[in-house]
């Protein structure tokens, strides 16, 4: 499955339009305000980078990991300073207290949740926005497997202290909205 995955992310990132890097997503910018400015951030999923830009620019360290090598390859291009890693996340190993920051957008892998509490530093802030299963009124086709149950981010992470939280739709420029759960919560120093 990674295999195919690989496969069908590279092809979509080949056929998008290269001219375009992209925005970081909102969340992330509406919340500036509580990201550590220096530091070491993981970007996990990170596609073609433009949230990890955003981070470089905040004055964090970013690491970057993803299976699309298509991906890395334009990310890297753009951002000499970032550290991307080409890297299955169903078979990769975090270290533990290493990363100020975690930030997750668009990729919903639930057993990584655990990991990403433990990469985090005492302090550290991890966000999270992905899909929820009010998705399947527009789109029935998405596997529930990629799709979160109502509350049930802010229940995985409740033993973190949870700064922000919110369910509901997202209106985009163009295009359809999205439903989607997003969560900034901090491991108790
Ligand atoms: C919807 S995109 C989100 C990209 C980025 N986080 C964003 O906010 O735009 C999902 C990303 O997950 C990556 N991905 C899918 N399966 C993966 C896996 N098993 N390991 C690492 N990355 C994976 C894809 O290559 C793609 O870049």
């Amino acid at each position: 499955m990674p295999l195919q995955d690989a496969h069908r992310w590279n092809s979509r990132y080949q056929e998008e339009n290269r001219a375009s890097f992209g925005q970081p997503r909102p969340f992330l910018v509406e919340n500036a305000a509580c990201l550590p400015s220096e530091g070491l951030a993981l970007d996990a999923a990170m596609g073609i980078g433009a949230n990890a830009a955003y981070l470089l620019g905040h004055g964090l360290r970013v690491i970057g990991v993803d299976i699309s090598i298509v991906a890395l390859r334009r990310a890297k291009q753009q951002l000499p300073g970032l550290m991307a890693v080409l890297a299955d996340l169903t078979r990769f190993h975090l270290p533990s207290n290493r990363f100020d920051l975690v930030v997750n957008f668009y990729y919903l892998q639930r057993d990584l949740w655990p990991a990403y509490y433990r990469a985090l530093r005492p302090g550290g802030l991890l966000i999270i926005e992905t899909l929820t299963e009010a998705m399947h009124t527009i789109h029935p086709e998405i596997s529930p497997a990629f799709l979160l149950q109502p509350g049930e981010l802010r229940q995985a992470f409740s033993h973190m202290e949870i700064l922000t939280y919110r369910e509901g739709w997202l209106e985009q420029k163009g295009r359809h909205p999205r439903a989607v759960a997003s969560l900034i919560a901090q491991k108790r120093p």
